[in-house]
Formats: structure tokens, C-alpha cells, sequence
């Protein structure tokens, strides 16, 4: 029996290693319940305040002007699916896009108006609004030799030791996972989630706001909100997190 075990590790030693854990199975049953009940979770009247931005004319639009709703009809139907796929290669640009750029892309393309700044509570709002349409679907970004360039920019970056700690982001989410840190318990570092409600933060933030708030963690200096490296990042982070289904938007301590 012990010499079967031991033969199965030398067959698929990665397989057991490479399951990913969803961050919500790190979190204590307190903050779970806040993500497992639409009513409580403190990440939802963002979704309610993006459908509100989707269904009317954008603040500042003459009347009369398009919507998202009024091309796309129901983000129920129409967006069902979208955030499981992005980032994503832009059809229009051929740029590797984040649902955040995507969004902000139409609004200044398809309504012709300014679009709100990444981390804005609007963008937030249409992000959480569309990535929780994708609720329970699994995380299915490209793969391929079109993004093999950024995928392997990602990983780059994922495995780079930085700041006064000299920590990657692998040395915590690959190494150390399931040990404490300042009150947390160390996850995988999945982007399954996001948006999510932080309670330390007390409000949403976006994935691209963890990523530095996790360089700040080891004093590093990060990058900037929707800059190439964190979406390299992000494309690496949702390849390495396949077979997780999405659970935005999500609550985390
Ligand atoms: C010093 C250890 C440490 C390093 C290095 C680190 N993180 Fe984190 N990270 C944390 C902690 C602690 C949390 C909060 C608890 C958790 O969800 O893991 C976190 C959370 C996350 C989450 C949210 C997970 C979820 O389920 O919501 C993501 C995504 C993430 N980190 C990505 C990264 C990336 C990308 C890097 C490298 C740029 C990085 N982290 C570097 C400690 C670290
Ligand atoms: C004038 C019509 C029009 C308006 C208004 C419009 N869109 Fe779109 N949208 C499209 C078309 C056509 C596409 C597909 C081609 C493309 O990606 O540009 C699209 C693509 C998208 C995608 C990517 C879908 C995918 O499968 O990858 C998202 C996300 C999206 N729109 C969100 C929005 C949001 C949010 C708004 C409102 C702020 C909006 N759109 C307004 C026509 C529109």
C-alpha cells in the first residue's frame, strides 16, 4: 500500500500540489456567511448600483442617448459568462483588456462620455454588476500562442522576489499558504472573487488593489491600476486558478 502511494506521487506529483483552493475556504464561517447570502453581503449594493448605470442614460448624457442596456439588453443573458473569459485579447485593439478597461473602453467608445476612473465606485459597481453574472462558472481566460507572451510576463512577475522582505508573490501564495500572517491566514491568492468586500478595508477594491496592496505588504513599490504588468499578472493568476469558479462579488476579511 505505502510503495502504491509512493509510485502514485512519483507519477502525478503536481496533480495532488496543483488542485487550486478557492481564498473563501480560507476565511473564518463568519465572513463565509457574508458571501453566502446575497442580503448580507456588504458587496452587493454595488451590483445593485451597476445595474442602475446599466439600465439608464449615463450621468451627464443627452436624453435620449444609448445605454449599455438599450445595446445589450439584460446583463443577465448578455453578460452571462463575459467576466469568466477576461482578461481577454480586445477584438477592436488586439490589447490584452481587463473587464475593468473593457468597460471603460464602451463607455467612451459605444456613449461617447468620460469614463469613471479604475477604482471609482462606478467602475466598480458595472465591474461587480457583470462579473456576478458569471456566478459558479469556472474561470476560462485564452490560452494559446497569442497570449503565451503575456502569460509568461505574468509569471515573471509572479516569481520576482521584491521589496525590503525580498518575497514573491509565489514565496506566500505557492510556499506558504495556510500559515498566519498579521491576523490573516495566507490563501492560494486567487482572483475568483473580485471584486470583493474587504473588511479591513471596509469597502470593495479591485483585484489590481489587492496586487498592491500585497507589494505593500513586502515595502515594494507597486505598479499602477490597469498598467501592462497587472495584467499580465491577472491573466497568470486566472490560468493558474482554473478549475475555480467565480464567486464575485465576494467577501474576505
Ligand atoms: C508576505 C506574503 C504575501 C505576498 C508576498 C503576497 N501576498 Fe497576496 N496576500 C497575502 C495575504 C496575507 C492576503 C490576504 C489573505 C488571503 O486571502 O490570502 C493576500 C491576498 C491576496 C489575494 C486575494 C485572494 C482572495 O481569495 O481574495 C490575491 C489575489 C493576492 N494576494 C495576490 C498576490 C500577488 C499577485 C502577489 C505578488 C505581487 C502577492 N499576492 C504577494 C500575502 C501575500
Ligand atoms: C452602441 C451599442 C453599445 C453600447 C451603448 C454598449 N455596448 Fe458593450 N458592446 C457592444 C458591442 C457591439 C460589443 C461587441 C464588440 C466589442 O467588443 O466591441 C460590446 C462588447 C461589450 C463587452 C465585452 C463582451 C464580451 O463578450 O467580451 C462588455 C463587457 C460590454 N460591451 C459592456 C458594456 C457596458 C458596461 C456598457 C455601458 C456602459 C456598454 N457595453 C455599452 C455594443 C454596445
Amino acid at each position: 500500500m505505502q510503495r502504491l502511494v509512493l509510485v502514485l506521487a512519483l507519477l502525478f506529483p503536481a496533480a495532488a500540489l496543483s488542485e487550486p483552493i478557492s481564498g473563501y475556504q480560507f476565511m473564518e464561517p463568519s465572513t463565509r456567511q457574508l458571501q453566502d447570502d446575497d442580503f448580507l453581503n456588504p458587496a452587493f449594493f454595488l451590483v445593485e448600483r451597476g445595474r442602475q448605470l446599466w439600465d439608464g442614460a449615463w450621468p451627464g448624457a443627452p436624453e435620449g442617448a444609448a445605454s449599455c442596456q438599450s445595446c445589450h439588453g439584460a446583463p443577465e443573458s448578455s453578460m452571462r459568462g463575459v467576466s469568466a473569459r477576461y482578461p481577454a485579447l480586445d477584438p477592436a485593439t488586439g490589447k490584452l483588456v481587463n473587464l475593468e478597461l473593457k468597460i471603460q473602453s464602451e463607455i467612451a467608445r459605444k456613449l461617447s462620455a468620460e469614463p469613471p476612473q479604475y477604482e471609482s465606485a462606478d467602475l466598480l459597481a458595472l465591474t461587480a454588476l457583470i462579473a456576478f453574472q458569471s456566478r459558479g462558472m469556472p474561470l476560462d481566460v485564452p490560452t494559446g500562442e497569442k497570449v503565451a507572451g503575456w502569460l509568461a510576463q505574468g509569471e515573471e512577475i509572479y516569481t520576482t522576489r521584491r521589496g525590503q522582505l525580498n518575497l514573491s508573490c509565489q514565496n506566500c501564495h505557492g510556499e506558504h499558504w495556510g500559515q498566519k500572517l498579521r491576523g490573516d491566514t495566507i490563501s492560494q491568492g486567487h482572483s475568483n472573487a473580485f471584486p470583493i468586500f474587504r473588511l479591513i478595508w471596509d469597502e470593495v477594491g479591485s483585484l489590481h488593489r489587492m496586487f498592491s496592496w500585497c507589494m505593500e505588504a513586502v515595502r515594494a513599490e507597486p505598479y499602477e491600476y490597469g498598467s501592462e504588468e497587472y495584467l499580465a499578472l491577472e491573466l497568470y493568476l486566472a490560468d493558474r486558478g482554473r478549475g475555480l469558479t467565480i464567486e464575485s462579488p465576494g467577501v474576505r476579511r
